[in-house]
This record gives C-alpha cells, structure tokens and sequence, in this order.
C-alpha cells in the first residue's frame, strides 16, 4: 500500500477523502485493458485544500470521478468520512442523499453537467431533488454569486464556456457541499472570473481537491499539490511551494516543456513553465 503522507492541516483536523491502493484500469480483464490510476493513497483533511497536478492523460479527471462515487475503481477503497464509496454502495439512499449534498464534482467538461431547459432550473435541480426549503432564494443567490444572474431564463446550451462553467459551479454550491472536487475550473474562465474564483474558494471552509493545468494559479488555489505522474502514480504529494522549484520532478512529471524561441538573433531552447515564471 502506497501512501505519501502529508498533514499541512492541523493532525486533529478530520479526514474527509481517503483513498487506500486505489487503482483503476479501463477495459476491463482484456489485454487492451489500459491502466489510468495505480497505488493512490491519500488523505484529505476537513477544510484543506489541495490541487491535482498531471499531465494529459494521466489519471485526474477518472480518480475526481471514483471520489465522486460514479466510477467503480478496479482496485482498493475511497471513503468519505467513514463511508466506503462507490456506485454500488452510493444505492443505499440515505448514504446517496448524504454523499451527494455533501461532495460536488464540478466536471471538466460543462455539458456533461448541463441538462435542464433553464439556468434557473438547473441551479434549482440538486435543492428541488433533495427537498431543500426556500429555493427561489438559495437560486438568486448563487447566480449572483457567480455571475450569471442576467441569464436565469436561458437555456444553458446556448451559454458560452466559461457562463456554462459558472452555471455549473452555482449548481454545486446551492446544496452548499463540504467537499469540492473541481476539474479544471479556470479552464474557461477570464482573469476577473479566475481572480474571482480564487477568492471566493479561498473563503469557503470546505475541503477541495481542483486539477489544473496552471502552475502559475496552482499555489493561489491552494498551499498543497498531489501530482500524478506519466506512469499513473501519485509522485508527489507536499507543499506547492516545494514542487514549483523541484525543476526534476516537474519535469518528470510532464508539467514543463522545452521548446525553441529566439532573443533577437540568438536562438536558444530551455525548459519551460510559462505561465508562473
Ligand atoms: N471511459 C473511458 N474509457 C476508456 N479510457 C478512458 C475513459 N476515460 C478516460 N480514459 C483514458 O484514461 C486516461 C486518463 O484519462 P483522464 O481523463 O482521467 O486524464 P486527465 O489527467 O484528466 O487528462 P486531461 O489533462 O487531458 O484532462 C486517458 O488515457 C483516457 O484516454
Ligand atoms: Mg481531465
């Protein structure tokens, strides 16, 4: 079993996410079977924030998923407090209504999220499914929180990107979650939306695990990294301080790139990480 331990977060703080030897591989027992997740062991800690680092390809939005209880993973365990999770257990209703107003996926891809003929009523859809009073408040309040109150009467399908991913985002935080597991949330958004972002979860007390590509972003979205490696396993689980000046490890996790450019005539080639350098 392989875990890295690392408790920024005070000891006493209690752990929300844990993973023990989780492994997943798409295809089945067949020989094309394809190994996407090998040895994850982690702890996320009540409140802490981390962020999920990897090149493409390497895992992130398939282990978000298997916290988030829609993927069976092939191999070890995911608890939610002390609640093992998986598609099989999460039938058991009142663990399902409880996993479920309590740990939100926002997804990579906003349309696979977005289904309602309304932004209202798809920021209405999660509150109205679990009974919650007071709906029409809880709904405003979000759209004004993200932004997207001029378009309540919509339909989602014809919002741009980053509106669609603040729709998305409201639809998570109407149930008001304590965990938050965030697939590449800036990917559409502006530099205002992404400051504003920022923020905002920077506020919340909630425990969060958020993938990204930006390295320059990474250390404002949280003090944590967990990056996964080209070879699917977790290589680096510490501070993102760290991580940001361990060129060897970036680089062997995929997360600089070398290429060539040119200072007036001189043309060179060095290693990269263009948006915090
Ligand atoms: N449903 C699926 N069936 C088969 N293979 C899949 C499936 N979903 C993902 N994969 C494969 O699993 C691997 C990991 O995919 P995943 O989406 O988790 O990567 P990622 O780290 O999120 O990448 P990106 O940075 O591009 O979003 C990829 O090789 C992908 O092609
Ligand atoms: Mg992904």
């Amino acid at each position: 079993m392989t875990e890295i331990r690392y408790r920024p977060v005070g000891v006493d703080a209690p752990a929300v996410m844990r993973t023990i030897d989780l492994g997943h591989h798409f295809g089945g027992e067949s020989a094309r079977a394809c190994e996407v997740l090998r040895d994850i062991g982690f702890t996320l800690r009540s409140g802490e924030k981390s962020v999920l680092l990897g090149c493409n390809g390497s895992g992130k939005s398939t282990l978000l998923k298997i916290l988030n209880g829609l993927i069976t993973p092939s191999h070890g365990r995911v608890f939610y407090q002390d609640d093992e999770i998986n598609p099989a257990r999460l039938k058991d209703p009142i663990l399902h209504r409880r996993f479920r107003a309590e740990v939100a996926l926002l997804f990579q891809n906003p349309d696979a999220m977005l289904f309602n003929p309304t932004v209202f009523d798809e920021i209405a859809f999660g509150p109205r499914q679990i009974g919650l009073p007071d709906i029409e408040a809880r709904v405003r309040h979000w759209a004004a929180e993200v932004g997207v109150s001029a378009h309540l009467s919509r339909p989602p399908f014809g919002l741009s990107g980053g509106e669609k991913q603040k729709v998305c985002l409201a639809a998570l935080m109407v149930l008001e979650p304590k965990v938050l597991l965030l697939d590449e949330p800036t990917a559409a958004l502006d530099p205002r939306s992404t400051g504003w972002l920022i923020d905002f979860l920077a506020s919340l007390p909630v425990a969060a695990l958020i993938s990204t590509h930006n390295l320059g972003l990474a250390p404002e979205l949280a003090s944590r990294a967990l990056v996964l490696g080209e070879n699917h396993r977790l290589i680096y689980d510490g501070p993102i301080q760290a991580l940001l000046t361990d060129m060897e490890k970036l680089a062997a996790a995929n997360l600089v790139h070398t290429h060539r450019h040119r200072h007036g005539d001189i043309e060179h080639r060095h290693t990269h990480v263009h948006d915090w350098q």
